[in-house]
């Protein structure tokens, strides 16, 4: 097996050994485009319950948005699992799938692997994943073609 790695500078660090006050996970079902961006809806209503700050809970919906709709275009079902630790919110992501045989090019802002359809319904743009990075503070991807990714990203909270 081929696993691909990628991550951005000194992540890891904060993901070991946090205590994790709070877990809950949800799937994700491949080409459910009908059901799309609920995880990450249900996730936005559960931090916002906790009272977390608004614009932590904006960057961190829009991670998980474009990784939930990511899930639907390009892989079969996932979880996603939402920790909330001592100084950070986490989520890890991980999906049955295709895979992604080039990180660094799935990366570049506007590259896609949209069909026809999935860009008919406004979808393809190449923005995803750059979102993603650009609104977290740590992110991680690991993929193997032809068995499936997981993503881990955390956003600070500054306490
Ligand atoms: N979970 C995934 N499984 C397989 N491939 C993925 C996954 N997420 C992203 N990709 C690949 O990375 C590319 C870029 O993703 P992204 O930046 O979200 O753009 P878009 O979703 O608009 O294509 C996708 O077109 C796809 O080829
Ligand atoms: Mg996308």
């Amino acid at each position: 097996m081929n696993e691909n790695r990628w991550s951005t500078g000194e992540s890891c660090v904060s993901w070991e050994d946090a205590e994790i006050l709070y877990s809950e996970s949800f799937r994700i079902v491949g080409d459910d485009f009908e059901h799309g961006g609920e995880a990450a809806a249900k996730i936005k209503a559960k931090l916002k319950q906790f009272g977390l700050d608004a614009a932590i809970i904006r960057r961190l919906s829009i991670a998980n948005f474009e990784a939930e709709m990511n899930v639907i275009m390009y892989a079969r079902e996932a979880e996603m699992q939402l920790q909330v630790l001592p100084n950070a919110v986490r989520v890890i992501l991980s999906d049955r799938g295709q895979g992604i045989p080039d990180i660094e090019q799935a990366l570049q802002e506007g590259y896609s692997t949209a069909t026809p359809q999935m860009r008919q319904r406004g979808f393809g743009a190449g923005l995803g994943l750059p979102n993603i990075k650009r609104n977290t503070d740590e992110f991680e991807i690991v993929s193997t073609p032809g068995v499936g990714t997981t993503l881990r990203y955390t956003i600070h909270l500054q306490n």
